[in-house]
């Protein structure tokens, strides 16, 4: 299985990409994750992100290029995994497309989620996450078990910097402007499958799976 997860910022994700990884055993590579824990372990690569990320601007496509180059050099990655928040723009799907071709592997299907702008930004605002494990949460439609506390490690959890209305405001920009474009890119390659994503994570995560097992 190697999908990549396409979609507006606060779509659902990295949610339905953590449970089909645990199903199906394929490894998710959520390039967003990837960059926060290198701002908190203050790397260079994350001292240089930082600044983007907390505007909900793109990091530069050199950045993120080389980190999922990195991630597919691993075989067992390779074998089967989803992209999550990669690629966002024309010269990263390129730079996948390159990456791929060199390991001889192609994508199975590009899985497009579709949520209401209102959604979204009801999602985005209630959203609480772990900064030690990267697991999600939201305040009323995934509350954790422990008050604030992740359920996974127990660390508390926070609200991430680009939740904050204004930074949600850029990064839907960015989306249309920039990641958009992706849709009819990956629908060329007969590649792209729409996934009506309102519905509770459950419900969603039926939908998904029930689409990949008839798509081609
Ligand atoms: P990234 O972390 O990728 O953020 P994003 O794409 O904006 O996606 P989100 O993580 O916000 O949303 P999601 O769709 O995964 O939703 P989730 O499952 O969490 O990127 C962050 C930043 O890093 C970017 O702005 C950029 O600066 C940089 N970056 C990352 N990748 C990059 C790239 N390739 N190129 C350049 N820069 C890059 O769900 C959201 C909330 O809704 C949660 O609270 C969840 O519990 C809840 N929820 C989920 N599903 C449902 C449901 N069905 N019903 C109700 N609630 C739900
Ligand atoms: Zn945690």
């Amino acid at each position: 299985m190697r999908l990549v997860f396409l979609g507006a910022p606060g779509v659902g994700k990295g949610t339905q990409a953590d449970r089909l990884a645990v199903q199906y055993g394929a490894k998710k590579i959520s390039t967003g994750d990837l960059l926060r824990e290198a701002v908190r372990n203050q790397t260079p690569l994350g001292l240089e992100a930082k600044s983007y990320m907390d505007q909900g601007k793109l990091v530069p496509d050199s950045v993120v290029i080389g980190l999922v180059r990195d991630k597919l050099a691993d075989p067992s990655y390779a074998k089967g995994f989803v992209l999550d928040g990669f690629p966002r723009t024309v010269p990263q799907a390129e730079a996948l497309s390159r990456v791929l071709s060199e390991r001889s592997i192609a994508l199975d299907r590009v899985v497009n989620f579709r949520v209401s702008r209102e959604a979204i930004v009801e999602r985005l605002s209630g959203r609480r996450s772990c900064p030690k494990c990267q697991a999600t949460f939201h305040v009323e439609f995934a509350p954790p078990k422990h008050d604030g506390a992740c359920d996974r490690c127990g660390e508390r959890l926070v609200q991430r910097s680009d939740d904050q209305p204004e930074a949600i405001e850029t990064r839907l920009k960015v989306y249309e402007e920039q990641t958009a474009p992706l849709i009819e890119y990956y629908e060329q390659k007969h590649l792209l499958s729409h996934l009506p994503a309102e519905g509770s994570v459950d419900e969603v995560y039926r939908n998904l799976t029930k689409m990949l097992a008839t798509a081609q």
